[in-house]
């Protein structure tokens, strides 16, 4: 995050309001480094919080109403804390009641106040104003959402005294997601937004949410993360998310088990003679990506950062040819880097759009960036966005 960030939440918050704010709470967006669509099946993920940030300068006010107003709309939308409860949750398949922006934050405020443990009390009958800015790039597959659900979480959680645990928190954005937004996804981009560290990704466990802290040692092995934004902007509350988690769950019912989290890969060949061969490449993506996941945490501690690429790179091409989420433009970006000499690469996130990660050497920036942007414009595709990032810090109070 940049000081300007904050500056402009603290600035947009000052010019609604008339006065400073309480307090400022930030939260990151997220890079998986590998275990993707494992989430919502009870699997493996290893996300890494990024340096970009979503900031929210918050006050209170005495009036029982709640107003947002983000640096990215014209118009705040403000309503009463009593009317939340008839917003949310929104009608499965319809739009928000509000602007779908809105829906994030006025939603974790909705899903906190229903949260275990946190009773009605006179702190959480207090209206607020969030301002809300943000560095984090919108529709790139790097939790833009669950920046602001943290953002406004953690603001919220300390306003209203609601005493929760960050695991609790990333519970309280992934309903927000869920429910108000209507996006059916997992909970992994909350949990390494709340949870993120410096030099660390997040070993998670989605069915127990146990998370382990692993070293990566990126930048240690003389090498870097490339972030490749192709700049096709992507939804998950619409379309191929939805499909893929409904043909998820239909390959775990068929074989008679809870979640795909209990099929092993030595199940596979049963698999392929009970289902049809679209539910059945889903079915090997999830359980082959479990176990690259497993792979990647023990190779990482084992041998360290440069011997993992294969296991991006074998990431990429289950998304491409069996889950069928990659588009031509990430497709790209994987090879034009893997050809300049990246150690590996795999789009990153929900798919459909959105960015791609390249593991290079550090001294290989340029050439790699060079590369990349040089293979979209032969194919005709928009100039990309690339930047690198490192492993940072989960959501935090500011100020
Ligand atoms: C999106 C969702 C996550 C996860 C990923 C795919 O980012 O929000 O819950 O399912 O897609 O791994």
């Amino acid at each position: 995050m940049t000081t300007t960030t904050q500056d402009a939440a603290s600035a947009l918050f000052t010019d609604l309001t008339g006065h400073a704010p309480e307090g400022v709470w930030s939260a990151p967006g997220r890079v998986n480094l590998i275990g993707e669509h494992t989430d919502y099946n009870d699997g493996f993920v290893l996300p890494f919080a990024i340096p970009h940030r979503t900031v929210a300068a918050v006050g209170p006010r005495d009036d029982r109403r709640i107003r947002v107003a983000p640096t990215f709309a014209d118009e705040p939308v403000e309503v009463a804390l009593d009317e939340l409860d008839e917003l949310f949750p929104t009608p499965t398949g319809t739009a928000p009641r509000v602007p779908e922006w809105a829906a994030y934050p006025l939603g974790v405020a909705w899903a906190l106040r229903q949260a275990d443990g946190v009773a009605p009390s006179a702190a959480t009958g207090s209206g607020l104003d969030i301002a809300i800015a943000s560095d984090v790039p919108v529709g790139a597959g790097l939790s833009s959402s669950a920046a602001i659900e943290g953002a406004t979480a953690s603001a919220l959680n300390d306003l209203w005294a609601a005493g929760l645990d960050r695991t609790a928190l990333a519970r309280v954005g992934r309903k927000a997601e869920n429910e108000a937004v209507g996006a059916p996804t997992g909970i992994m981009d909350q949990m390494a937004s709340m949870l993120g560290e410096p030099d660390a990704a997040i070993f998670l466990d989605c069915r127990s949410l146990d998370a382990n802290l692993v070293q990566v040692g990126i930048a240690e092995a003389g090498l870097a993360i490339l972030v490749m934004d192709t700049r096709v902007k992507h939804a998950h509350s619409t379309g191929g998310y939805g499909e893929r988690r409904a043909a998820c769950e239909r390959g775990a019912a068929i074989m008679g088990a809870e979640s795909l989290r209990d099929v092993s890969v030595d199940d596979l060949p049963r698999a392929e003679e009970l289902m049809d061969d679209v539910t059945f490449r889903r079915v090997r993506h999830v359980v082959t990506e479990n176990q690259r996941v497993l792979d990647t945490v023990r190779v990482l501690r084992d041998e360290g950062a440069r011997a993992i690429g294969d296991l991006l790179v074998a990431s990429h091409a289950s998304m491409r040819d069996d889950f069928e989420i990659s588009i031509p433009e990430l497709d790209t970006a994987v090879e034009a880097a893997l050809a300049a000499g990246a150690i590996g690469a795999r789009m990153t996130g929900g798919g459909f759009g959105g960015a791609a990660i390249a593991l290079i050497e550090q001294h290989a920036v340029q050439q790699v960036t060079d590369a990349v942007t040089a293979a979209f414009a032969a194919s005709g595709f928009a100039d990309p966005v690339i930047f690198t990032v490192t492993t940072s810090a989960g959501a935090h109070r500011d100020a």
